[in-house]
């Protein structure tokens, strides 16, 4: 393949994979495993779908579809910030069942997907060469969202090294903040925004609300933006499930940080959406962006045409976003199945004595496999992980890309098989433990 056809982008672009398990995980599709079919096969627990509520929705989509004739509003273009119709409808689905506080639909921006929600806010908020600070570990792909079209660059901040520390909760702290300010300052850079996940892509951690606000407060009082990514935030695990409950040592829940931005209403507190986690429909490319920042919505409107999601998409949506009932039972269904998966994985983890964070939200499990690396590296770690899946067809994210000094975390997507699937995964995922400490023994 020569990349002389392509602009310095493109070439870099063409030769650079946009992550490292995209090739094994389309290895593993390959060779699905199935109970009869095909009882050897791989089982992917790499990619952050959560499949199981599918069912659910797929009845209330199909109905909407069968039944709905097409407004006039959809073949059309509408505004480039989402049209005006499904803004409403996602307003109020925020409303309800996220934000618990009153959401103007004015204050939406919508793209396809929470990938392009975020190109388009660090297009939007910073200078290419500027920094985004993100607490680590952290999604990967955050490096290529601000990045490629933005040339926003991406700041791990470490706040702990051994899992239990962050067993009570997340460890960010002003401290942590000004150190990185300083860091970033003495190298000639900005810190413009900082990028929080809560529930944590891969720990699972809530952000507590006077946490919260003690950093945005932090913030605002030095121009930097506070992006809040709510993607899990309606992912959450039942912790006081009977499996799972001694886990947990404080009351902590989700609250979005929408209340906190209704509060101060600055131009430097936004928050991030998208229906592709929490409503399983990643391939329908809806993402928004909830600001009171004036001129980043009017930004936002005059350059989206590109990241547009279709009106076809907005409309099926916004039927199903409105149905409060159905919403309403949709997600507490949901949230149970999600607990259920998750305990059957911890009750897995404890057995074997391998230790992870307790997750609040989110479709992940963050295991701590350091024992059985070889040595304290990188290739240490991708030895080990393909290890698993060779030898187990079990595949899992690994921790490298997240931006975390510690070696052998890997990354468990949970909901990403169904239940029955996921019992075969933890089997297999303990026998290869036993037999990799068998050996090293
Ligand atoms: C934290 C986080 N942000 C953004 C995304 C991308 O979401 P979307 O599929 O809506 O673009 C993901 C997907 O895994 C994610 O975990």
């Amino acid at each position: 393949m020569s990349s002389s056809s392509l602009s310095a982008r493109g070439a870099r672009a063409a030769a650079t994979p946009m992550r490292i398990d995209h090739a094994p995980f389309r290895d593993a599709m390959a060779d699905r495993y199935h109970p009869t079919h095909n009882p050897s096969g791989a089982l992917p627990l790499n990619i952050a779908e959560n499949r199981l509520s599918w069912p659910l929705l797929r009845s209330r989509l199909e109905e909407v579809m069968a039944a709905g004739e097409v407004p006039d509003w959809v073949p059309k273009y509408a505004s480039h910030r989402g049209a005006a119709p499904f803004r409403v409808a996602a307003a109020s689905f925020l409303s309800e069942h996220l934000t618990r506080c009153p959401i103007s639909p004015d204050s939406l921006g919508v793209s396809a997907g929470a990938t392009s929600v975020i190109e388009m806010t660090a297009h939007l908020l910073a200078d290419a060469g500027d920094v985004a600070v993100i607490p680590a570990p952290c999604y990967p792909v955050y490096r290529q969202d601000i990045g490629n079209m933005a040339g926003v660059e991406r700041y791990d901040l470490v706040t702990y090294h051994e899992l239990s520390e962050i067993a009570r909760g997340p460890t960010l702290s002003i401290g942590h903040l000004e150190r990185a300010r300083r860091d970033i300052e003495a190298s000639g850079r900005r810190f413009r925004m900082l990028v929080l996940t809560t529930p944590d892509n891969p720990t699972g951690a809530i952000y507590p609300a006077p946490l919260l606000e003690e950093i945005a407060d932090w913030c605002m009082a030095r121009g930097i933006h506070l992006v809040v990514n709510e993607l899990y935030g309606l992912s959450l695990i039942d912790t006081s499930h009977p499996a799972i409950r001694q886990d947990y040592h404080e009351d902590v829940s989700f609250v979005s940080f929408a209340r906190l931005m209704a509060d101060r209403r600055s131009d430097y507190l936004h928050l991030w959406y998208a229906v592709s986690k929490d409503l399983g429909i990643s391939g329908f490319r809806v993402g928004m962006l909830h600001s009171h920042n004036e001129a980043l919505l009017q930004a936002y409107e005059n350059v989206n045409l590109s990241h547009t999601a279709s009106n076809l998409t907005q409309w099926l949506l916004r039927a199903v976003l409105t149905d409060s009932a159905f919403m309403t039972a949709y997600l507490r269904e949901s949230q149970m199945r999600l607990t259920e998966s998750y305990a059957l994985v911890v009750e897995g983890l404890r057995t074997l004595g391998v230790p992870y964070v307790p997750s609040r939200g989110s479709l992940f499990v963050w295991i701590d496999l350091s024992e059985l690396l070889d040595e304290d590296s990188e290739a240490a770690e991708l030895s080990l992980w393909m290890d698993l899946y060779r030898s187990a067809r079990v595949l899992l994210t690994p921790g490298v890309g997240f931006g975390h000094t510690k070696r052998g975390c890997f990354r468990v997507v949970y909901p990403s098989v169904t239940r029955d699937e996921l019992e075969v995964a933890v089997a297999r995922l303990s026998s290869w433990v036993q037999d990799r400490r068998d050996t090293t023994a």
